[in-house]
């Protein structure tokens, strides 16, 4: 496995089936590398923790750094090469100008429009969307893998490059099931801010997950998941039943919608997300 950091050695990775991570790898990565591997071209894993998607008050000083491990992870699940630019080259102009460029960067209507994560962090998505389009730019890949478990996320990837004219080629987007841990709590880098005792009340987010699977109209879902987010002590964001493929609200349940979830403990705020079954 090559490990790239010039800019000048960049150009070698076109073509390639590319996996966007913020480093701090774990099953849910590899999972993403290992569809990209299979996929026949060759997998490209990116770490960069980039500071345009983080608020002024959120964690990106202490965002986990394991690059070490990183490296293990994705070589085992079968990455031809890591990308892990420094932030002169995913940002020539500095980062307070990359800030001052995101902050009117334009968003596909998933990033506004829901009053989810774009409600509960302003300015994230662009700073997603900034980096997304720079990491495209540089590796002209010709498939990109995102998990499921930012689902907002993925929709608003999938707009941003639907809308994009062609900028990067024939590029498709593939999305990746969210991979859990043995008892349901979905992985992710942030989990390690968890300690054991927060770890069994984290569960409570799978919990109100499959709560609302049971139910046959979106506010009887979103009443249980709260109930139970409560029971375990969350601070909810939203708990709520959203139309799978624009994410804005629905009356029923008679076409794909999915049960999106963000919650706070005091030391981690954790989302996770369900496809809901469809009643005809
Ligand atoms: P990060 O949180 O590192 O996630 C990188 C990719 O892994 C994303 O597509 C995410 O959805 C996926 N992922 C995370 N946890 C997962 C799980 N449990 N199962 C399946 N896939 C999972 O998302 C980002 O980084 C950044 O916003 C990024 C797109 C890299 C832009 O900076």
């Amino acid at each position: 496995m090559r490990l790239v950091e010039r800019l000048e050695e960049v150009p070698s990775l076109h073509g390639c089936a590319l996996v966007p991570t913020m480093g701090a790898l774990h099953e849910g990565h590899a999972s993403l590398i290992r569809r990209a591997a299979a996929s026949g071209l060759p997998a490209v894993a990116t770490i960069f923790v980039n500071p345009t998607q983080f608020g002024p008050r959120e964690d990106f000083s202490k965002y986990p750094r394991t690059l070490e491990a990183d490296l293990k992870i994705a070589e085992a699940a079968g990455a031809a090469a890591v990308f892990v630019p420094d932030a002169s080259a995913i940002y020539p102009d500095g980062i307070d100008a990359a800030k001052r460029e995101a902050a009117s960067w334009p968003l596909p209507p998933a990033a506004t429009e829901p009053r989810l994560e774009d409600a509960a962090r302003p300015g994230h998505f662009a700073g997603v969307c900034q980096v997304v389009a720079r990491l495209f730019d540089l590796c002209r890949p010709a498939v990109a893998h995102f998990g499921e478990k930012d689902f907002q996320q993925l929709r608003v990837i999938m707009q941003m490059v639907d809308s994009s004219q062609g900028r990067w080629g024939a590029l498709r987007i593939v999305p990746g099931p969210t991979v859990r841990e043995r008892d349901g709590l979905a992985m992710s880098s942030r989990n390690r801010y968890l300690s054991s005792e927060r770890r069994d009340t984290a569960l409570g987010v799978y919990r109100a997950l499959q709560m609302a699977m049971s139910a046959q109209r979106p506010a009887t879902a979103e009443s249980l998941m709260r109930e139970t987010l409560e029971q375990h002590g969350f601070e909810i964001d939203y708990a709520v039943v959203r139309d799978a493929r624009t994410l804005m609200p629905v009356s029923g349940l008679e076409t794909p919608c999915r049960a999106l979830i963000a919650a706070r403990l005091p030391e981690v705020r954790l989302i996770d997300n369900m496809a809901m079954p469809v009643w005809r």
